[in-house]
């Protein structure tokens, strides 16, 4: 393979065609064989359940480069787990757990070039999706469908890296009660596209969604989940049925209890205490841990007391151990990193 040539240290968070991808087909009931593929476009019927009804669910993880030069990715079947979770959820044959773990390890095995070097900070994000390729025109699920996953090299996803940034509440929901909010399927996602463009074209660099029955407690934000910190040093973390189970938040969860002896609450936040935190921030794969400095409410400016000039010192310590586990330099709970040799 010819060695890959890119300024790492510039890498944004954005999609470059790189050299494979797994793809891997479900027809007649049962899943083929996966294989990897140099073609990075997507051949579909016009009338592809995922072109009509949107029938279509991902994941995203990372795989790292450690300092002693091995190739990691980060909790893999975790992924795994949870899209079988948001295929069930909108009536798709959940990708087997084996088959996605060996289609992270054949594109990362096959793109060991793409892997942005450990001292770039940098990471290859992984996109696996599912979506339904069989013909539907009445309002049903598809009976045909494909797997994929690519690679694509990526740094910081929010352009001034772990610099505090400002959101505001939204006056659109990403989910419903009872809705599709705790699946990682396409279609939330596209519900919050509008809302997005609203708050940029405000100025502001995300949306905090409250719940969508009450619009009194935080939810989450399009792409990443809220860590507080309190005045006392307590993580709180917001819990609803409508929010997405992030990985990140549940890994910083068990960092903040068993490694750092911190206390922690996952529990209802209503919109009210946000005011009085000492720190604020988002979290998932692509943002890891990205600081919040103001919270902007109809006008109402909220400054979070940790400012607008740096991570706090809790979020810091959180962001610290965590990268630590994910580039290999910090022992982590067994079984968080998966070497792919
Ligand atoms: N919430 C939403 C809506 C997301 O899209 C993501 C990203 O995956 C997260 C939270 C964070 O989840 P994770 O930490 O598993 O990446
Ligand atoms: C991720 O963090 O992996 C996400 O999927 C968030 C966003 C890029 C959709």
């Amino acid at each position: 393979m010819t060695k890959v040539s890119l300024d790492w240290s510039s890498l944004g968070f954005g999609y470059m065609p790189i050299s494979k991808r797994y793809v891997a087909t479900y027809k007649d009931g049962k899943w083929g064989p996966g294989a990897l593929t140099d073609d990075p476009t997507v051949p579909l019927n016009e009338c592809a359940g995922i072109l009509q009804y949107c029938q279509q669910v991902f994941e995203g993880l990372k795989a790292y480069k450690t300092k002693d030069g091995r190739t990691v990715t980060f909790r893999p079947d975790q992924n795994a787990k949870r899209m079988v979770d948001s295929a069930k959820r909108i009536e798709m044959p959940p990708v087997p757990e084996a088959m996605f773990m060996e289609a992270v390890d054949e594109v990362v095995r096959a793109n060991k070039d793409w892997i942005p070097p450990f001292e770039s900070g940098g990471a290859l994000y992984l996109r696996p999706y599912l979506f339904a390729t069989g013909s539907v025109i009445g309002v049903k699920p598809a009976d045909e469908y494909q797997f994929r996953l690519f690679g694509t090299p990526v740094g910081n996803y929010f352009k001034n890296g772990v610099k505090p940034i400002t959101i505001c509440v939204s006056d659109f929901d990403r989910a419903a009660p009872r809705g599709t909010g705790h699946i990682k399927a396409g279609l939330n996602y596209a519900m919050s596209l509008h809302a997005y463009m609203t708050a940029h074209a405000k100025g502001f660099d995300e949306n905090m969604y409250l719940d969508p029955a009450t619009r009194t407690y935080v939810e989450e934000t399009g792409g990443a989940n809220f860590l507080f910190v309190t005045k006392d040093g307590t993580l709180v973390t917001p819990k609803s049925d409508s929010i997405l189970p992030s990985i990140t938040r549940r890994s910083l969860i068990t960092i903040a209890e068993d490694m750092l002896g911190m206390k922690v609450e996952h529990r209802p936040v209503a919109f009210s205490e946000v005011a009085d935190f000492a720190e604020a921030g988002l979290c998932g794969t692509a943002a890891v841990i990205c600081p919040v400095g103001r919270v902007v409410d109809h006008g109402k400016v909220i400054d979070i007391k940790s400012g607008m000039d740096e991570m706090g010192p809790v979020l810091t310590k959180l962001y610290k151990t965590l990268r630590g586990i994910q580039m290999g330099e910090i022992e982590g709970p067994k079984g968080w990193i998966h070497e792919v040799k």
